[in-house]
């Protein structure tokens, strides 16, 4: 097949950019890190890129393709070739560019060793015996321990744009993988370390690194769990940590969210005192509903005993929502004869099915 590609070549000494177009003829299996590799055996050979497996475990191949980063091993190019786009390649995002496709990788290990993303198990001496740990513990932090460390979900992130000290999307999915680690003996020191600043609650939950990532991590997913995490362990002194926390007694004790008292409970009543102007303009505009008396939706009832059986199930903290991810999969997999779909998100080795008030769990 022939296939066009539109790449942007740079080069850091100079400072030159260009945007250069190359068309190669390439077998009708070929990828996208396939087709780079004609371009610089056969018609260029100053193009750079970084490669090593070709399969999707060394996560050396992130780049971008249209505007959005991709692995270029993992990405087919027959449909694109046939449709006659011609894709725009550039480097990712979020990292400075060293040359053509190639970015300086060290801003991202920066971060992932901020986060100290080894075992602490709280002991010097193993011992003999191996230490085993249930499949049920380990589910919650399964997506977490695919990530290959290519960068992908760096590379969109809108809160490392707007803050490049934001710890980001890779590094926190890999904090979340020890947090979550039944051997870990430091998780409540992690959690006020990623709390800080710069940390979880500064991500704008965009889910673009979900989006982009190409092995299933869902950085964002594991940022809710180390929130999710910290607000079950006290660690709560974060305005975003309060506001998610408000959310919540909000929604347990009207069924709706009361924003009027959002800034106050998030903010303080100190702070708030100064956004009274802006407060009485919406109120003016009757943009705010007055906070008395409130607003009590009808079915609160189905909010308070849902809260409950958050909380008596024990189902709050990150384990709610690999639960919810759990189920999630099994009905997207339904029916396609895999494992999730023989195991489901309850029973044995898993969760314990969900039960009303007053049922009996059953297993
Ligand atoms: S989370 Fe996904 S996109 Fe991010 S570095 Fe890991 S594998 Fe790559
Ligand atoms: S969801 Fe958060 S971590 Fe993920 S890309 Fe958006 S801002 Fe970054
Ligand atoms: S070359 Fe290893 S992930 Fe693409």
């Amino acid at each position: 097949m022939q296939v066009a590609l539109k790449i942007w070549r740079y080069d850091a000494i100079t400072g030159e950019r260009a945007l250069r177009e190359y068309e190669i003829d390439a077998p009708e299996e070929a990828t996208l890190l396939d087709c780079l590799d004609i371009v610089k055996d056969q018609v260029d050979g100053s193009l750079a890129f970084r490669k090593s497996c070709r399969m999707m475990i060394c996560g050396s191949c992130g780049m971008r393709m249209d505007g959005a980063a991709v692995l270029a091993c993992k990405t087919r190019m027959y449909e694109i070739a046939e449709s006659g786009h011609v894709p725009v390649i550039s480097a990712m995002g979020n990292l400075p560019i060293v040359k053509d496709l190639v970015v300086d990788m060290d801003p991202f290990w920066g971060k992932i060793r901020a986060v100290q993303p080894w075992l602490e198990p709280g002991y010097s001496d193993p011992g003999e015996k191996e230490h085993v740990v249930s499949q049920e513990r380990m589910d919650v932090i399964h997506k977490e321990s695919l990530c290959i460390m290519c960068g992908c979900c760096v590379s969109e992130c809108n809160s490392m744009e707007a803050d490049p000290d934001f710890l980001g999307p890779a590094a926190l999915a890999k904090g979340m993988r020890f947090v979550g680690d039944p051997r870990d003996r430091a998780t409540v020191e992690r959690l006020e370390s990623y709390s800080g600043e710069h940390g979880i609650w500064d991500c704008t939950r965009c889910y673009f690194c979900n989006e982009r990532c190409p092995k299933g991590v869902d950085p964002r997913d594991a940022i809710a769990k180390l929130g999710a995490e910290a607000v079950k362990e006290g660690i709560d002194s974060d305005m975003g940590a309060k506001h998610a926390k408000w959310f919540v007694t909000s929604a347990k004790t009207t069924g709706w969210l009361r924003e009027t008292e959002l800034v106050p409970k998030t903010q303080g009543v100190a702070k708030s005192l100064k956004e009274v102007t802006f407060a009485m303009g919406l109120l003016k505009h009757g943009k705010v509903p007055p906070p008395f008396p409130p607003h009590v939706a009808k079915h609160v009832g189905e909010a308070r005993a849902l809260y409950d059986l958050v909380q008596e199930q024990g189902r709050d903290g990150a384990s709610g929502i690999t639960q919810a991810e759990k189920a999630l999969g099994n009905l997207e997999h339904a029916g396609d004869g895999g494992d999730s779909a023989a195991r489901g998100p309850y029973g044995s080795g898993s969760f314990a099915k969900p039960f009303l008030p007053g049922e009996e769990p059953t297993v």
